[in-house]
């Protein structure tokens, strides 16, 4: 069976084609982070129009690669996201189910990301602990099965990706900041600055970042009071990079321990993040998976293999799905109509 996967969420437009038999045999993705720099952040109604552009001459494209007139099913972004965004995937998904005669899958973004592993060759064999950190959301899911998900904890304020965003906002780096701060932490030193490791000590499983946000903020305010920001700016990047994966880790290995996780996935855009990665990895007694760095951020490829992995959710495209919110706990195994 092959499922085309549409992904647009959020600011990228990704497409891919997934064999059932074979893999992935296509995929193309269009980031529209250029459009978006120049406001410091993603504007809805850009990103909708921009993949009103971009959607269409991608799946052509990727057909035509493929050598593929029509697939067998169409998977795509239903939510959590943007919902003008989401509407384009959406509706070029039914219109397309509608004229090739082919049914659709409409698929959980946070599940997407999780699933993302499962394009490798060493893919992780359920039950896992899922650590997903993205622009939007930070959470730590037990995954019992394809579809039984158990959210253990997520964030009361910030996601860890808007934290990164906006501390190197803070620090004058270009949008997305993620990779650009931590690129800059490599010249600094993480314990130069005294930053907290908000709700490493509490208890249960939940996250908090925006204290670590406003401690950030403080030190470059002081910084640039006394005129030295850019001699501090590497400092301040290694020393909230340091507190974040230091809180993202501690909540993990706490979370892991409970439930006797024997394997942890990581994903969602962080999960490109090199320190989280290596951290885990040392840190961790059992065995880290994380999709390779391109399927990390968004992208349609994990589109499609969750739609492959929910082929008996496949149904007539009569009406389009886009939900701005969707909790991944609400999700059941695959079952037919
Ligand atoms: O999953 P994603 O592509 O989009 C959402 O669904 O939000 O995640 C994007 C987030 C952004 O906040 C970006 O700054 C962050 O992932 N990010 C990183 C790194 N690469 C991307 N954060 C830290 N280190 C990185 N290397
Ligand atoms: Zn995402």
């Amino acid at each position: 069976m092959l499922v085309l996967g549409l992904e647009t969420s959020c600011d990228e437009t990704g497409v891919a084609l997934f064999d059932t038999e074979r893999g992935l045999i296509g995929q193309a993705l269009h980031s529209q982070v250029d459009l978006h720099a120049v406001y410091g952040g993603v504007v809805p109604e850009i990103a909708s129009r921009d993949h009103i552009r971009a959607l269409l001459p991608l799946i052509q494209g990727v057909l035509d690669e493929a050598g593929i007139e029509r697939p067998d099913a169409i998977a795509y972004t239903a939510g959590p996201g943007l919902v003008g965004a989401l509407m384009v995937g959406g509706g070029l998904a039914c219109g397309l189910g509608l004229a090739w005669n082919r049914p659709v899958i409409p698929i959980h973004h946070m599940e997407g990301h999780l699933l993302a592993p499962m394009l490798e060759d060493d893919a992780p064999a359920f039950p896992f602990l899922a650590l997903l950190v993205s622009g939007g959301h930070t959470l730590l899911v037990w995954v019992q099965e394809l579809g039984d998900y158990r959210v253990l904890g997520s964030t009361l304020d910030d996601a860890v990706g808007e934290a990164f965003d906006k501390t190197a906002k803070l620090l004058g780096l270009p949008y997305p900041g993620g990779p650009a701060l931590a690129a800059l932490a490599t010249q600094g030193n993480d314990e130069a600055c005294k930053l907290p490791r908000p709700m490493l000590h509490r208890d249960g499983f939940d996250f908090s970042f925006s204290g670590l946000k406003t401690a950030v903020m403080l030190q470059v305010r002081e910084a640039e009071a006394q005129r030295n920001l850019d001699a501090v700016r590497a400092d301040i990047a290694a020393s909230f990079q340091r507190a974040a994966v230091d809180t993202l880790v501690g909540r993990t290995l706490k979370a892991a321990k409970y439930e006797r996780a024997e394997r942890i996935v990581v994903a969602g855009g962080v999960g490109a993040n090199t320190l989280l990665r290596e951290e885990l990895a040392a840190q961790f007694e059992g065995r880290v998976f994380y999709p390779r760095l391109e399927y990390c951020t968004d992208n349609g490829a994990m589109i499609a293999v969750a739609g492959a992995l929910r082929l008996a959710d496949a149904r007539k495209p009569a009406t389009i799905q886009a939900m701005a919110r969707w909790s991944l706990d609400s999700l059941t195994p695959p079952q037919s109509e």
